[in-house]
């Protein structure tokens, strides 16, 4: 995920010379099994999925690929007009549905007078997605209907707010009662591969919900304390370089925190890896804007072409064998193309017959890319456009 010097506008239809209707719609339904595939006997948790698979039950939470939305709430849709600064097509729920099982987003306070909490694009004045308590609430919902499910949050505290104010956030939404606190140890320690919980046993705990901050202040008197749910992300996480424009520069190499140094030597001190794998198109002049006209490629979960998500995240299973840990967090723009899901199934050994309960989101838009460079204004203009509209980076 990206930090906050990201940049991006809200520029509705400027691509889009007819912006068509789009639905955002999409169906939700809970990744229960039907009831033909329940049967009452001992071996009733091994039948029943957790995230999609039964087969991921009785394994830790570390020892999962889990794909995410990339800036899940920044929408390419027709509520933003199309915006070339959305980085996806479908909201935060039907991502879920889909599969996706870790969402980013960044929170800005609203305005100077105004310090509730929005989901912003870099600034609320270009792309404002709504409070975030509308956004948990409606993550909690669908936590509520889908209770074989874990899933986990990273969310960018661009404006230095202290934890209470997310925690405050959290507690409105109702969707505190899920949040994950690790055992301690979870971090750090060199032995953390094996601390993290099984998913059943989250599942069985209600505890499905974990959340990073990133990053929150850590004076005493504001500490997490009080919210001990709301993890400072690089405390347990490391993340590789997310500022890519081409798709030979994707790596498995460390990017953030620097202090850790490598990503064998973070793996070792305990952080999950997080691969960053969206790429942008460079417009010039400091304008990058997410590069949806490469998309078939970059998420693919084939696993031969350079650029591929596939390929990516096998290279950085194949480096770190030695130190035994496989890609755990992954993020991708424009999550429904590849599909991306599948390259964690790949990661995770799961073959078609292994998943059920995902919920497609519908294809209305499938085309959008293609449109946006058909119909589109040349680049050129647009980076004059930018160049005298808006003071970026
Ligand atoms: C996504 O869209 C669906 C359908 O419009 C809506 O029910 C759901 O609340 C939305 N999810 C989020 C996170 O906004
Ligand atoms: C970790 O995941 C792999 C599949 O990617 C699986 O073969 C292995 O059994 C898992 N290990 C544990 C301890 O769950
Ligand atoms: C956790 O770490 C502390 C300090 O590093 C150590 O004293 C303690 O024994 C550890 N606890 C467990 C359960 O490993
Ligand atoms: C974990 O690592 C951070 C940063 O390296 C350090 O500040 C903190 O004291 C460590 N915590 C424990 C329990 O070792
Ligand atoms: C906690 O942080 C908030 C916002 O940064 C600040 O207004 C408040 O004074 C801090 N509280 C204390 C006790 O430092
Ligand atoms: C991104 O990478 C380019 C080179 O590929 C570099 O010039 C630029 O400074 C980097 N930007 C950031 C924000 O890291």
């Amino acid at each position: 995920m990206k930090p906050i010097s990201s940049f991006f506008l809200l520029l509705p239809t400027l691509l889009l010379g007819s912006a068509q209707q789009i639905s955002s719609g999409g169906v939700i339904t809970p990744s229960l099994p039907t009831p033909a595939q329940v049967t009452p006997t001992p071996s009733i948790q091994s039948i029943i999925p957790c995230n999609n698979s039964p087969l991921l039950c009785n394994r830790p939470h570390n020892n999962i690929t889990h794909i995410g939305a990339h800036d899940s709430s920044f929408l390419r849709d027709s509520s933003t007009s199309n915006s070339v600064a959305g980085n996806q097509f479908f909201n935060a729920t039907i991502a879920l549905s889909a599969g996706v099982r870790l969402l980013t987003a960044q929170v800005h306070t609203l305005s100077s007078s105004d310090s509730t909490l929005h989901l912003c694009h870099s600034y609320c004045a270009l792309l404002d997605a709504g409070p975030l308590t509308t956004w948990l609430s409606a993550i909690k919902y669908w936590l509520d209907n889908n209770p074989n499910d874990v899933i986990t949050l990273i969310l960018v505290n661009s404006d230095n707010q202290p934890a209470s104010a997310f925690g405050e956030a959290f507690d409105s939404s109702g969707i505190s009662s899920y949040g994950f606190v690790p055992p301690p140890n979870s971090s750090n320690s060199s032995s953390s591969s094996g601390e993290w919980p099984t998913l059943q046993s989250m599942i069985s705990s209600n505890k499905r919900l974990v959340t990073f901050i990133a990053s929150i202040p850590t004076t005493t008197s504001n500490s997490t304390s009080a919210y001990p749910f709301l993890l400072p992300e690089f405390q347990y996480i490391f993340e590789t370089s997310y500022n890519i424009t081409s798709p030979s520069q994707f790596n498995c190499e460390l990017d953030r925190p620097s202090l850790a140094q490598s990503s064998s030597k973070a793996i070792q001190s305990g952080l999950l890896p997080l691969i960053n794998h969206f790429q942008y198109i460079d417009l010039g002049s400091g304008i990058q804007i997410p590069d949806v006209s490469d998309i078939g490629t970059t998420n693919s979960p084939d696993t031969k072409t350079q650029g591929n998500l596939g390929k990516h995240l096998m290279d950085c299973k194949r480096e770190w064998e030695g130190v035994s840990q496989k890609p755990v967090f992954v993020l991708v723009d424009f999550f429904d193309r590849g599909p991306s899901v599948e390259a964690g199934d790949l990661m995770n050994g799961l073959l078609e017959k292994d998943i059920v309960g995902r919920v497609k989101p519908k294809s209305q838009q499938e085309q959008i890319g293609a449109a946006a460079e058909k119909k589109g204004v040349p680049v050129v203009a647009l980076v004059g456009f930018l160049g005298v509209a808006v003071v970026l980076l």
